[in-house]
């Protein structure tokens, strides 16, 4: 069975890995540079190591490809592109269309198309359908169903085997052939009965994060205007066995989800006169983080950053992974530099960012901790200036929130 995965990042590269241990895989990447690394086995995602990428490429049942016409012949073709927020940070469906004139002009025979890409209820029967018949001349009938991908990148616990996937198609042969598919590498699928349930599951997921984490920065600051410590607080609170689940504290949210899969609820939300409150507020509390972790590190320096060295220390948007999507330190270096502090950043996991080189972990006037990476040790933070300020509650000793 041919199956063409089309966007090889995250989602797209990771399904890629584990389907070609049963299925010939086509990865489709309109970027050549990503292919060829692909092609000589080298893994940009983490949690996707090349060793793998090595050892299917060798068995010939994984290639990747930026030639378009190479999907043609697939039993199954998947879509894996990103799914961002416009300029105006509306739903940008763009690289879906993109994809699905990919899949349109160049399958010529009938085939299973799945979703993988996050977006609103409706996105596969209401959207990627017809595009796909709008762009096919040939006028083929394809099965579409969707199954939102749930990988957590960088992490070892759960991974596509153990983590349950949701899956419907628009009819029950899409639906048992998805299963089909990926009862090979998945122990737990759940079938839910409309496309529609599975889109909406995977945003509320997200939604559900989105707005703790927003609850959590609007309790550590209230905590530190009492005076009292949100750790110990949050921790205490979580001693009750049930109905409480404990989030942390942070500069804010980054990353390709959560800040902004909820937008797609919200924007879905509005577009049929449902006002979505509680989520634009808690992408705003999220976002008003880095200003108010700026305003604590400001007060406590004798209420001025005018010409202080102020080194961030970790600019991925999470430990251990290079990725820098929506990273709250952005927001940060904006509010220093805005406040005339000189900054520099240290992350030798992302190395360079925005055209600028991963500094040294040292000699500032005030480090801020943003992500904790695990190689980087806390005595070498605390070394680094004489005022730290931690936004992860990881480093004992340091100012934080
Ligand atoms: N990263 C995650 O943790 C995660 C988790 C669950 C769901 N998702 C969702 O999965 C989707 C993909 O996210 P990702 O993190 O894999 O993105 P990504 O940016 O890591 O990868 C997307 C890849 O698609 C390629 N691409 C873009 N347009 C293309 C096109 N028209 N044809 C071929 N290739 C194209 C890009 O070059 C890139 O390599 C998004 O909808 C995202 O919300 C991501």
């Amino acid at each position: 069975m041919k199956v063409s995965i089309i966007g090889q990042g995250y989602v797209g590269l990771t399904i890629s890995a584990f389907a070609a241990e049963f299925y010939q895989v086509v990865g489709f990447d309109n970027n050549r540079r990503i292919v060829n690394q692909l092609n000589h086995a080298k893994s940009h995602i983490e949690g996707v190591e090349s060793s793998i990428l090595q050892k299917w490429l060798k068995q010939g049942s994984y290639r990747a490809t930026d030639n378009s016409q190479e999907i043609d012949g697939s039993d199954i073709v998947i879509i894996a592109v990103p799914t961002p927020l416009d300029a105006d940070r509306q739903p940008d469906l763009s690289y879906i269309d993109q994809a699905c004139k990919t899949i349109g002009a160049n399958l010529k025979n009938s085939a299973l198309i799945i979703n993988e890409s996050t977006s609103f209820p409706g996105t596969i029967r209401n959207y990627i359908k017809p595009a796909i018949e709008r762009y096919s001349e040939r006028k083929i009938e394809h099965q579409y169903s969707i199954s939102p991908e749930r990988v957590d990148p960088g992490r070892g616990d759960f991974n596509q085997r153990n983590t349950p996937r949701l899956y419907a198609g628009l009819t029950p042969e899409a639906t048992s052939r998805t299963y089909a598919f990926y009862s090979k590498f998945c122990d737990k699928l759940v079938e839910v009965s409309s496309p529609e349930v599975a889109e909406a599951a995977k945003l509320f997921e997200n939604t559900f994060r989105q707005v703790n984490i927003a609850l959590v920065n609007e309790f550590a600051q209230i905590a530190h205007a009492l005076g009292i410590s949100v750790y110990e607080t949050l921790d205490a609170a979580n001693t009750k066995p049930y109905g409480f689940m404990k989030f942390t504290p942070s500069a804010g949210v980054g990353g390709h989800c959560i800040p902004v899969d909820p937008t797609y609820l919200a924007a879905a939300a509005e577009s049929r006169g449902v006002p979505a409150t509680f989520i634009r507020r808690a992408n705003e509390v999220n976002l008003e983080m880095s200003k108010y972790v700026v305003d604590r590190v400001e007060a406590d320096n004798a209420g001025t950053l005018e010409g202080k060295n102020v080194l961030v220390v970790g600019v991925a948007y999470k430990p251990n992974v290079a990725d820098v999507r929506e990273t709250a330190a952005e927001l940060v270096i904006h509010h220093l530099r805005s406040r005339g502090a000189v900054t520099s950043w240290h992350d030798e996991l992302v190395g360079t960012w925005r055209g600028e080189k991963s500094s040294e972990l040292r000699t500032a006037d005030i480090t801020i901790v943003i992500t904790k990476h695990d190689n980087v040790e806390p005595a070498a933070i605390l070394a680094s200036a004489p005022y730290v300020f931690d936004t992860t509650g990881k480093i004992v000793g340091a100012h934080g929130l």
